[in-house]
């Protein structure tokens, strides 16, 4: 069982969907720390509620970015966190968190990537006029949402669609895709050559 920690600023609906897959033994490993820059995160409330531990790290007590994900890296290590899973973590990783955990940070985005990176993935292809977007669950590198891809799965934009449908269609495509990714990479069979992240046979 691998030993995951989760990063998230908001409202933590997919940390619960990675917990509730984790507790039908759906994922080859357990959250073991949830952690948050956000003192209000639904995310630190929805950890406490599962017995998770949840601690709010806040970013003024640090003088600059590499400050703060050392003392993130400091939390993680001591729980001995292999694997650790971006919720909604609305901050940007400094190289100290990346060359940290190695190809060992997973992140979900709210788009097909590498449409629509940065911040408000489902907004930006609503407003280019796309018919199809989606969600992708890809490994972290320093770039902006530009680590190997995993796993993406395509929604449609309906005529109809305001940006809260459409957000809800995206979330349902994670809740679905997020917990399958990271059962494939506790189990192993997660394999990186170069940008292609590769998908070993189910033994
Ligand atoms: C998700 O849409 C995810 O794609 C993006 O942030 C959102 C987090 O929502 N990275 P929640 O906190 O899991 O409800």
């Amino acid at each position: 069982m691998k030993r995951i920690g989760v990063l998230a600023s908001g409202e933590g609906t997919n940390l619960q969907a990675i917990v509730d897959a984790a507790g039908r033994g759906e994922i080859a490993g357990r959250v073991v720390l949830v952690l948050s820059d956000n003192e209000e995160a639904g995310a630190l409330d929805k950890a406490r509620k599962a017995g998770i531990k949840a601690l709010y790290i806040n970013s003024s007590d640090f003088e600059n970015r590499e400050k703060y994900d050392r003392a993130l890296v400091r939390a993680l290590e001591g729980e001995k966190v292999e694997l650790v899973v971006l919720a909604g973590f609305m901050r940007k990783l400094s190289p100290v968190m990346v060359n940290s955990f190695p190809n060992r940070i997973l992140n979900i985005h709210p788009s097909l990537l590498p449409a629509f990176p940065g911040l408000d993935g489902a907004k930006q292809a609503l407003h280019y006029g796309v018919k199809v977007t989606g969600c992708t669950v890809h490994f972290v590198d320093e770039g902006l949402d530009s680590g190997p891809v995993i796993m993406q799965e395509s929604v449609p934009v309906l005529q109809v669609d305001t940006l809260k449908t459409l957000q809800q269609r995206i979330h349902a495509a994670e809740y679905r895709n997020y917990p399958r990714a990271i059962d494939l990479f506790c189990r192993g069979m997660l394999k990186i050559k170069g940008r292609r992240c590769e998908i070993s046979e189910q033994q």
